[in-house]
This record gives C-alpha cells, structure tokens and sequence, in this order.
C-alpha cells in the first residue's frame, strides 16, 4: 500500500550543512514516535535545484523553503494536520 504521505528532504550538500543533518535526525526521531511507518514514506533525495531557498523538505510534492531544525517539525504537524483524523 501506497503511503498517504511523501516527506523527501534535500541530502545535497548546501542543505544538509545548512540545517538538514540535524532535521533528518528529528523527523526520523519524530516518525519513531508516532508510529506512523506505513502511512507516512520518507526518504532523501540529492540537490532539489534550490540551494539559495533552503535547506529544502518536501511533503506530497509541495516545496518548503528555509526549513530548519527549529520549524521543521512544526512544518511537519501542519502539513500533515488532518490527514490522519
Ligand atoms: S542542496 Fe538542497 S537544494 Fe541544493
């Protein structure tokens, strides 16, 4: 079964140094809670194009810019708010 929902973050270089090391760990950690594994994919991918924008995360295909350890999981919350109501 399809997951309903997609999350890729950008491993490029200029995203994984400027924030997306450690926001990997969160959402992994963040997953890990919610026990959500076969409703929600997540995986990495190489530069999106957009280095000047991030670090980069991708939820169902919707670009989020200047994501950061700090917002990540907020962003995360609010993109996927509903979805398993
Ligand atoms: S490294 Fe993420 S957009 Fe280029």
């Amino acid at each position: 079964m399809k997951p309903k929902i997609e999350i890729v973050i950008c491993m490029g270089s200029s995203c994984y140094a400027r924030g997306n090391k450690i926001s990997l760990e969160l959402i992994k950690a963040w997953l890990n809670e919610k026990k959500v594994d076969a409703e929600i994919g997540f995986k990495g991918q190489l530069c999106s194009g957009l280095c000047s924008k991030g670090p980069i995360l991708i939820i169902n295909g919707q670009t989020y810019q200047d994501v950061h350890p700090a917002n990540v999981l907020n962003i995360l919350q609010t993109a996927i708010n509903g979805v398993f109501a």
